[in-house]
């Protein structure tokens, strides 16, 4: 695998010299490699949505460099709109920035501003449609006559058209339904798997993460707290805790168990994970008392 954004010393800062000044990042180093799937968690204000706008250049760092395919973004006669196209961005609550007559249109307009011809632009319509769950019959509509879940959905193929390197969303389930929550997400799971392109997704739900990521950073107070693959980081449970932010329900009872005395791993974050460990422990024990069928 190579690395396809490389973040080295990244300090940010809103409003320097005014009373106000926040560093919202604060040295942040760290490398993604392509083709992962990349969940960033932290508590509300910990620089999560000011780390990803600097992906495409939204945001300028006060110093430090992003290193994105190898280029560095603000080095001298870089050319900032390549990267734009590299990394597609979609923005928390991204349906407000819908506008066209029909939802197709508003797929479209990336690829348009891309120069692409017409029978390139269909395609790529329609292949976004198709990532996204959404029929021809919806495409003619405008969006404004769509459910949230859905214009949402129409905002991320509006992403997924323009076929970035790196798709990177800020919180896309967020204020949806369960049902809502699931749809996309698991859309862009599929995306993933059946692309390979590389996927950072910010969430304040551990079990969204769990679910998808395969790695996971960790934001606390402007800086990386963590950085490491989605077991290693929950098995360290009880540091999450000490950040306030929480962990799947399914680890927190594996970490009570722990607590009670028990000899079991606590870096279980999914059901079908934890009903795996548990019939390999009770195997073990119906092994040491001998004789017992385990099958
Ligand atoms: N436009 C802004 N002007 C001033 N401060 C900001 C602005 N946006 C964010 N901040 C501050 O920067 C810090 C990080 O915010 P943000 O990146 O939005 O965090 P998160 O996405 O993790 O909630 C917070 O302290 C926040 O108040
Ligand atoms: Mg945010």
């Amino acid at each position: 695998m190579s690395e396809i954004i490389r973040v080295e010393h990244l300090k940010y800062v809103y409003n320097p010299g005014m009373p106000d000044e926040t560093a919202a990042l604060d040295d942040v180093s760290f490398s993604i490699e392509e083709g992962d799937f990349v969940g960033i968690i932290g508590s509300t204000g910990s620089g999560k949505s000011t780390l990803i706008g600097h992906f495409n250049g939204l945001n300028r760092p006060t110093s430090g460099k992003i290193i994105v395919d190898g280029k560095d973004m603000w080095a001298e006669g870089s050319d900032l709109r390549s990267f734009r196209f590299l990394v597609g961005l979609v923005f928390q609550y991204p349906e407000y920035q819908l506008f066209e007559e029909t939802c197709a249109k508003d797929i479209a307009f990336g690829p348009k501003n891309m120069g692409l011809d017409d029978a390139e632009i269909e395609r790529r319509v329609k292949e976004a449609a198709a990532f996204t769950g959404l029929s021809d019959d919806l495409l003619q509509r405008s969006p404004f006559e769509l459910s949230g879940g859905q214009k949402r959905r129409v905002a991320i193929a509006g992403v997924m058209a323009m076929e970035p390197r790196i798709l990177v969303l800020d919180e896309p389930a967020a204020g949806l339904d369960p049902e809502g929550r699931d749809t996309i997400l698991s859309q862009i799971k599929a995306y993933h798997e059946k692309t390979g392109i590389t996927v950072v997704l910010v969430s304040h739900s551990m079990e969204d993460i769990a679910k998808y990521a395969n790695r996971v950073l960790v934001m606390s107070h402007a800086k990386v707290a963590m950085y490491d693959t989605v077991e290693k980081v929950f098995a360290r449970a009880p540091e999450l805790l000490e950040l306030g932010l929480s962990v799947p329900q399914v680890t927190q009872i594996f970490l009570k168990l722990r607590q009670k005395g028990l000899d079991i791993p606590i870096d279980v974050y999914t059901v079908p994970y934890a009903v795996k460990t548990i019939r390999r422990l009770w195997q073990q024990e119906q092994g040491k008392g001998g004789g017992a069928d385990a099958s």
